[in-house]
């Protein structure tokens, strides 16, 4: 596969029915953290916790969208999006995670959806974005089993609320994240630190996911996707140069990776098999006995298409001796590097090409389902200057990436749209207010909202379906 005649300027034309949208988080957004009886999340316990999250930062006002949904709603449509992709936060739903629903709380969502069907916004649902209820982690969160049963619960009684009125669901945004980084690494809620509990989780959201699909299958649900953080895995020398030579032990330390961070969710999913990497991985960290006959049966339940939140490319190479990172059971003898490339204000390098490679590869390894962009942006440093913010290197990385989705397409990937990171400034979970990846800039003093250059520059892109 090579990637190297991606065009760089001239006029591009999307698909007629590509779909073009924004998307957030709950917890990112939508503050009101006590209201309405709305229970606490793991994010709730996490952002509390001294030196957990930047600056002490919190989403308990966030950029107050529960309150400002409405004003929220009608930008959208003065940007002109097509689809707007959020996700209900469990404990407004169930407080506690189990039980009866809280209706205020659906309620909110009910209005919610209501104001983005009048303004023709066709809203795109994700059940869980990370805010877990914290009384289901107190009963060992994700690395309980029961978790997966509960979370099959919640699903079916948003469904019953909304699915009359919403036709695309998601189950989980990124459950690489949730279970590496919050039960590997430690880095995100709950903050836990052990291989064994990050398999067990990853293997529970699995299960989750395919008990939620189900749910929302028999309850008549149109359109049914997974949403992953996934990443073409490339050496130093190929970031540059996609042809560039690769030697067997850097391959193989590539393709391990891959089947760590991809593989690991789409197998299971979509094939209904774990990859050989993953097992031993699990093998070498506590054993697989939570893995049980008939689990990849359920996981492997029927899907429409897969999210990709795509953001950068992952980087290793080969690293004799290492041990593995605590965000990547069974990567021993993997050295994570980096790339040779501009970054963004988080760090990450900024490589377009690694979406098409991506897209494509995932197209040809998956070919039974279709492909969404469900998350791409970047942070920068961003200053308002007379009422405007001039984000030039947003507005490049985006269009860069555009073009890149769209070589993708020409190159056979079945790529049904693409939603941008974010609409709005937000709680960048551990990184806290600090990092604006907003399209829109969010003053959190007075909660104004100013579209920032990429916004209005996305607006003429969606009005010409392309560049
Ligand atoms: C993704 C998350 C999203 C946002 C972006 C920057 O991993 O899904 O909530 O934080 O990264």
């Amino acid at each position: 596969m090579t990637i190297t005649t991606m065009e760089t300027r001239g006029t591009v034309v999307f698909p007629d029915d590509f779909v073009w949208g924004a998307a957030t988080a709950s917890y990112q957004i939508e503050g009101a953290a006590k209201e309405d009886g709305r229970g606490p999340s793991i994010w709730d316990t996490f952002s509390a916790t001294p030196g957990k999250v930047r600056e002490g930062d919190t989403g308990e006002v966030a950029c107050d969208h529960y309150h400002r949904y409405r004003d929220d709603v009608a930008l959208m449509k003065d940007l002109g999006l097509n689809a707007y992709r959020f996700s209900v936060a469990w404990p407004r739903i169930q407080p506690t995670g189990s039980g009866a629903a809280n209706q205020a709380g659906l309620a909110f969502y009910d209005r919610l959806v209501d104001a983005l069907l009048d303004a023709g916004i066709t809203p795109y649902v994700t059940l869980y974005h990370w805010d877990l209820p914290q009384t289901l982690e107190d009963l060992g969160g994700w690395t309980s089993r029961d978790t997966a049963y509960r979370f099959a619960d919640y699903a079916a009684i948003v469904h019953d609320r909304l699915g009359d009125r919403v036709s695309h669901w998601t189950t989980l945004n990124e459950p690489w994240v949730s279970a590496f980084l919050g039960y590997g690494n430690g880095v995100h809620a709950p903050g836990r630190t052990s291989a064994h509990d990050a398999l067990r989780a990853a293997h529970h959201l699995l299960l989750g996911h395919g008990l939620a699909a189900r749910a929302l299958r028999a309850a008549g649900a149109e359109e049914i996707m997974l949403v992953v953080n996934s990443a073409p895995v490339l050496t130093p020398a190929q970031v540059n140069d996609p042809a560039a030579a690769v030697s067997a032990a850097d391959a193989a330390a590539a393709d391990r990776v891959h089947a760590l961070l991809t593989r690991q969710f789409l197998d299971p999913a979509l094939l209904g098999r774990y990859p050989a990497e993953v097992l031993e991985a699990a093998g070498r960290n506590g054993g697989t006995a939570h893995i049980l006959d008939g689990d990849l049966e359920i996981i492997n339940a029927p899907i429409d298409l897969v999210g990709i939140n795509y953001y950068n490319p992952c980087v290793v190479e080969d690293g004799p001796g290492l041990p593995a990172d605590a965000a990547w059971p069974g990567s021993e003898g993997v050295r994570f590097a980096s790339a040779e490339a501009p970054v963004t204000a988080m760090g990450w390098p900024i490589v377009p090409s690694g979406l098409s490679r991506l897209l494509v590869r995932l197209s040809s390894d998956y070919p039974r389902v279709g492909l969404m962009v469900t998350e791409n942006g970047a942070a920068f440093d961003d200053v308002v200057e007379d009422g405007r913010v001039h984000d030039g290197a947003r507005l490049a990385y985006l269009e860069g990436h555009l073009r890149a989705a769209h070589a993708a397409i020409a190159q056979g990937a079945d790529l049904r749209g693409y939603l941008v990171w974010s609409l709005l400034d937000n709680f960048e979970w551990a990184e806290g207010y600090g990092r604006r990846f907003g399209v829109v800039h969010v003053d959190y003093t007075t909660q104004a909202r100013t579209p920032k250059d990429s916004a209005l520059w996305y607006r003429d892109v969606i009005t010409r379906n392309g560049l």
